[in-house]
């Protein structure tokens, strides 16, 4: 009998259901192909939801989302609302909700996309940061006195405990040897200045080493890490950092891959409910013209089925996304694809039927 899961959808704001849309016919082609079954249920939450009714994460919803194998999200995020309402309601509170403690970004320049970096191609860009995904600056903990008055003070504490960095380390140890590309770990820190976190940080990633002697490992400061992205990308195998900087470097090196139209990532939970999606956000001014890339969204499907460990279906998309990119789509950005965005979904369909 073929596998059967079941994957909660949230399309979300913005431009969120236009290229979830595209994911969920990718999805479902592969499945069709590879011969499994896919159950999607659909989640309305967000800025809308949120505008008419009140409700940012109601619990029916978080009963309905914990039923499912995996969690598949457009964007969360709405002009009209107050930053960091449905950011940290939603996105932060289901990362948290979920323990999803891993946030496993991929970063790979596929032929046929143009990289800011003059004189790097594909060759040179493939890595893969693994940002912890549930501490850190993200914890909430601090608090403001004396709000709005002259002698205000304003304290956000990063917090890091052992069983978290650790549990993120191992895991960052355990993708890269599962990879087998260059063998190698980057801890992405700033041992200068924040000398108690990443004391931490860095006795963990040392004595986790030991076990794994077949993989090298390294140590760059975050700011470094800026400047080697950009100058010797392919010295990057896997990076390890914490939840702020791993967000801070993601953006960067999402860039260097193309953009915001190709990133995808995964808020992994390696034992519970993952979720995943394109990490550019909801673009609200792109918003029902057709014309946003979906490819950061069909790579997230493909991220999806990989960690479920249909590991065929997700590598079967990723060759008709290197095809469509190669050969079809001029520009990744919004607009220039040469293409529609429901256009690109049913070329990336065209190529997974065609594949041998
Ligand atoms: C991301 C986003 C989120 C984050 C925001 C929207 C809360 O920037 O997924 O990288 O900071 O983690
Ligand atoms: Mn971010």
């Amino acid at each position: 009998m073929s596998k059967s899961y079941n994957i909660a959808v949230v399309p979300g704001d913005g431009t969120g259901p236009e290229v979830i849309g595209e994911g969920v016919k990718v999805l479902s082609t592969v499945s069709r192909k590879i011969d499994f079954k896919l159950n999607f249920t659909y989640f309305n939450i967000g800025g809308e939801h949120y505008k008419a009714t009140g409700e940012i994460l109601p619990d029916s919803v978080v009963e309905g989302l914990s039923k499912s194998d995996a969690i598949y999200l457009g964007a969360i995020g709405h002009p009209d609302v107050q930053p960091g309402i449905l950011e940290k309601g939603i996105l932060l509170n289901l990362r948290f909700h979920f323990d999803q403690y891993i946030n496993l970004r991929p970063v790979k320049l596929y032929e046929g996309v143009s990289t800011p970096i003059k004189d790097k191609g594909p060759d040179d860009i493939d890595f893969v940061v693994v940002r912890e995904n549930t501490e850190g600056l993200y914890a909430g903990a601090g608090g403001i006195l004396k709000k709005g008055k002259p002698d205000e003070v304003a304290v956000q504490e990063s917090i890091n405990t052992r069983k978290g960095v650790e549990r993120c380390i191992r895991y960052a140890f355990e993708y890269c040897r599962k990879r087998n590309k260059k063998k190698k770990l980057t801890l992405c820190g700033k041992t200068n200045v924040l000398t108690f976190a990443f004391d931490l940080w860095e006795r963990t990633f040392n004595e986790v080493a030991k076990e794994y002697p077949d993989i090298s490992t390294d140590y760059a400061h975050v700011d470094a890490i800026c400047m080697w992205m950009i100058k010797n990308p392919e010295w990057f195998d896997v990076i390890v950092t914490d939840n702020m900087f791993g967000d801070i470097i993601t953006d960067l090196a999402a860039m260097i891959q193309g953009g915001m139209g190709i990133a995808a990532g995964g808020n992994i939970n390696p034992v519970g409910i993952s979720m995943f999606e394109p990490i550019g956000g909801s673009a609200p001014k792109y918003t029902g013209q057709n014309i946003i890339n979906p490819i950061a969204g069909i790579l997230a499907g493909a991220l999806m089925l990989d960690t479920l460990g249909e590991e065929m279906a997700a590598l079967c998309i990723e060759n008709a996304v290197k095809k469509v990119l190669k050969d079809d789509v001029k520009d990744v950005s919004a607009g220039k694809m040469g293409f529609t965005t429901t256009e690109v979904g049913d070329l990336i369909c065209k190529y997974i039927e065609k594949d041998e």
